[in-house]
C-alpha cells in the first residue's frame, strides 16, 4: 500500500468514527462554517491548530506560515485576516508561537542565502530589535525561546495595526492574543504580559494616527 493510500484509508476511518461518533456532522458543515477563531501559526507539523485546542473541523479557521508572521504586506495573511473578519465575523483572533521553532532558531544563524531567509528577515528584525533583552538570557536554547515569545507579541501588535483589523475593531468587539506552544509538553502558555510589554514600546500605526 502506498503512502497516500494509507492516507486515504485512514481517512475514511476518520470519517466513519466521526459520523458515530456526532451523527450528520458532515452534513451540517457543509452548509456553513461559522468559526468563532482565527489562528495564526506556525507551518511546523508538530504544531496542529485544531487538535491541540481540541476543536472538531469547522471551528478554527487557520493560517500558517513559517514562524506565525504577519507581514504587513503578505497578501495571503491579509486575505485571510480580512475574510476572517469580514465574512466569517470570528470574534477571537489567536496568534500561536512555539518554543523551539526552526524559523526563530533561523534569525539567530548567520543567514545562509536561501529562499526562506527572505522571510525569516522579518524574524531577525525583531532579533536586532530586541537584542539587548534576548541578550540578557543565558544559554542559546532561553534566547531562543525569548524571541519565539517577542515574535508572537510583535505579530499580536501587526495584527491589532492592520487597517483591516481596526476597521472591524469600530464595527463591533473582536480580540486579539498571544499564545506560545511547548512541543515538549504539549501545553500552551499565555502570552499577554510579553504582548502589553512589546505594545508599550512598538512605534503604533493607527489610521487617523501617527
Ligand atoms: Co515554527
Amino acid at each position: 500500500m502506498s503512502s497516500i493510500d494509507t492516507l486515504l484509508a485512514n481517512n475514511k476511518k476518520w470519517r466513519a468514527q466521526m459520523e458515530r461518533d456526532r451523527p450528520g456532522f458532515f452534513d451540517a458543515l457543509a452548509h456553513q462554517q461559522r468559526p468563532r477563531y482565527l489562528w495564526i501559526g506556525c507551518a511546523d507539523s508538530r504544531v496542529p491548530a485544531n487538535e491541540i485546542i481540541g476543536l472538531a473541523p469547522g471551528e478554527v479557521f487557520v493560517h500558517r506560515n513559517v514562524a506565525n508572521l504577519v507581514v504587513h504586506s503578505d497578501l495571503n495573511c491579509l486575505a485571510v485576516l480580512d475574510f476572517a473578519l469580514n465574512a466569517l465575523e470570528i470574534t477571537d483572533v489567536i496568534v500561536c508561537g512555539h518554543y523551539g521553532c526552526g524559523g526563530v532558531d533561523a534569525a539567530l544563524q548567520p543567514c545562509a542565502g536561501r529562499i526562506v531567509d527572505h522571510w525569516v528577515r522579518h524574524v531577525r528584525d525583531i532579533a536586532k530589535f530586541y537584542r539587548s533583552e534576548i541578550e540578557r538570557e543565558t544559554t542559546p536554547r532561553k534566547q531562543s525561546d525569548r524571541l519565539c515569545e517577542l515574535n508572537v507579541a510583535v505579530q499580536v501588535v501587526h495584527v491589532r495595526e492592520s487597517p483591516i483589523f481596526q476597521l472591524a475593531r469600530e464595527k463591533r468587539e473582536v480580540r486579539v492574543h498571544g499564545l506560545i506552544y511547548d512541543v515538549a509538553d504539549g501545553l500552551l502558555h499565555d502570552l499577554t504580559p510579553t504582548v502589553d510589554e512589546v505594545r508599550a514600546i512598538e512605534p503604533s500605526c493607527r489610521i487617523g494616527g501617527q
